[in-house]
């Protein structure tokens, strides 16, 4: 038995390798892109082998029957011989790929476009992919966020609004869909009238198309990762800031009560205090798109969108303070969500603090702790917990440990280092390990482990 098991594992091995070696000098010469970017939690989103630079999505969309036309034109550069490569696009039908204006080939694999150029790539070379789609997107289940469908949906009163994370959009556009991937986008939607569409970054243009339908023109141009694009359309009142620099547009349903539309009011406020912590706010404009029917609150890249029935102070703060930790600065593996959730969180003490005083802070941080409540490890959760409570309290409390070790000092110098030295890039667990090491001088490795990974949360310091 042993020796036939021997001989076939050393056949196996022989005829591999000589397959290997056969293959060699083709795979240098052109191979496909990866189907993914080895995401712990999410292995099959974004994909290999290229890098795109810019996104400029041509979209109509029609109420009546929900459906979008669109084409998308991706800037990107090669990072290998690419014979072959897959954006993410899940359902919509695919009427033509052209690589660099020349038709490809293309073929669908669940939620992948797997593209054949008639040409491969050169590793280095920029090019560019057309695709002309359509349909009507379906929501995506994702089980990270059982609470709400991802991707571009109707809401309530024919309210439309794409938000995505973490993997929606690829139910709207095709694309890298993972945050590795940051790029900068021009969003051109088309609507009938009276809808307004409001879409990230700063609105460069309103066309008046021949059909009767307007087109709005929106540019961000800051990286971004393709989970914060958003798009939401229907009859909206703005409402302006541009008392300093950065201008605050907000866009309110028709509906919205004055309650509502003032509960924003303090953002401005937050924004200065921000901003002198942390560094400048990272967008060309800020504000938020109040949606009917949309269920909770997510930080799109410089247009955070809340529910129509208007929010609280600390979620208005929480969505605002994600500019600098969630979309400038982005996590690298979904698994890594805490830098996100837990720096929110724990700002909404400090706000508190800077509100009503040392008091106000404690007592948010204890309420964080509830003995009764398990609060999970942070630092690794499983697809299922990264939107969990115990992320987004014991994530704050990690922060909360880290000043009481370090003092005040340091640690707002540690959170300011940790921003500038990776604004519009991506990060890891370890990179703020090593930021606060290095700044306070001391092994923080203990108390990261225990209150990151330990299975027992630690007492509060
Ligand atoms: N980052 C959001 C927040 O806490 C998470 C909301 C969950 N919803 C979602 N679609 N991922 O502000
Ligand atoms: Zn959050």
């Amino acid at each position: 038995m042993t020796s036939i098991r021997i001989s076939t594992f050393k056949l196996r091995l022989l005829s591999a390798l000589s397959l290997t070696l056969l293959a060699l000098p083709l795979a240098f010469a052109q191979q496909p892109g990866a189907d993914g970017l080895g995401d712990r939690l999410y292995p099959r989103l974004g994909n290999g082998g290229y890098d795109v630079r810019h996104y400029s999505i041509d979209l109509a969309f029609t109420p009546e029957s929900n459906s979008i036309a669109a084409t998308a034109v991706l800037d990107a550069v090669a990072l290998l011989d690419l014979a072959s490569f897959n954006l993410d696009l899940y359902e919509l039908t695919v009427d033509s790929v052209r690589v660099n204006g020349i038709r490809a080939a293309f073929a669908r694999e669940e939620a992948e476009l797997v593209i054949s150029p008639a040409q491969s790539i050169a590793a280095g070379a920029a090019f560019q992919v057309a695709v002309t789609y359509g349909g009507v997107p379906q929501p995506i289940v994702d089980p990270a966020v059982p609470f709400v469908k991802l991707g571009w949906q109707e809401w309530d009163d024919g309210y439309v609004a794409a938000v995505s994370q973490p993997s929606g959009s690829m139910n709207w556009f095709p694309c890298n869909n993972h945050p590795l991937d940051k790029a900068t986008y021009t969003l051109r939607i088309a609507v009938p009238r009276p809808l307004t569409a409001v879409a990230n970054g700063v609105l460069s243009e309103t066309i008046a198309n021949d059909d009767g339908t307007r087109a709005f023109v929106w540019e961000m141009e800051q990286p971004m990762a393709s989970y914060l694009a958003i798009v939401a359309i229907g009859d909206f009142v703005a409402v302006r800031d541009d008392s300093e620099a950065v201008p605050i547009r907000n866009f309110f349903p028709a509906s919205a009560s004055d309650a509502s539309i003032a509960g924003y009011d303090v953002t401005r406020d937050m924004m200065v205090w921000l901003s002198d912590m942390l560094g400048p706010y990272p967008f060309a404009a800020y504000g938020v798109v109040a949606v009917p029917g949309f269920p909770a609150a997510l930080e799109t890249q410089s247009i955070s969108i809340f529910r129509a029935s208007g929010a609280g102070e600390l979620v208005v703060l929480h969505e605002l303070l994600h500019q600098w930790f969630g979309n400038s600065v982005t996590l690298s593996q979904w698994s890594d969500i805490w830098l996100h959730e837990g720096f929110a969180t724990y700002f909404m003490a400090l706000w508190l603090g800077k509100q009503f005083g040392a008091d106000a802070y404690s007592s948010f941080i204890s309420s964080l702790r509830t003995p009764d409540m398990a609060l999970n490890a942070p630092g690794n959760p499983e697809k299922t917990e990264l939107f969990a409570w115990s992320v987004y309290a014991r994530g704050a409390l990690v922060l909360h440990a880290l000043r009481s070790e370090v003092g005040e000092e340091t640690f707002f110098e540690i959170l300011r280092t940790f921003y500038s030295e990776n604004a519009y890039g991506n990060v890891a667990t370890a990179d703020f390990i090593a930021v606060a090491e290095a700044l306070s001088g001391r092994e923080l490795d203990d108390l990261f482990d225990a209150w990151l990974y330990g299975e027992r949360i630690p007492d509060l310091p």
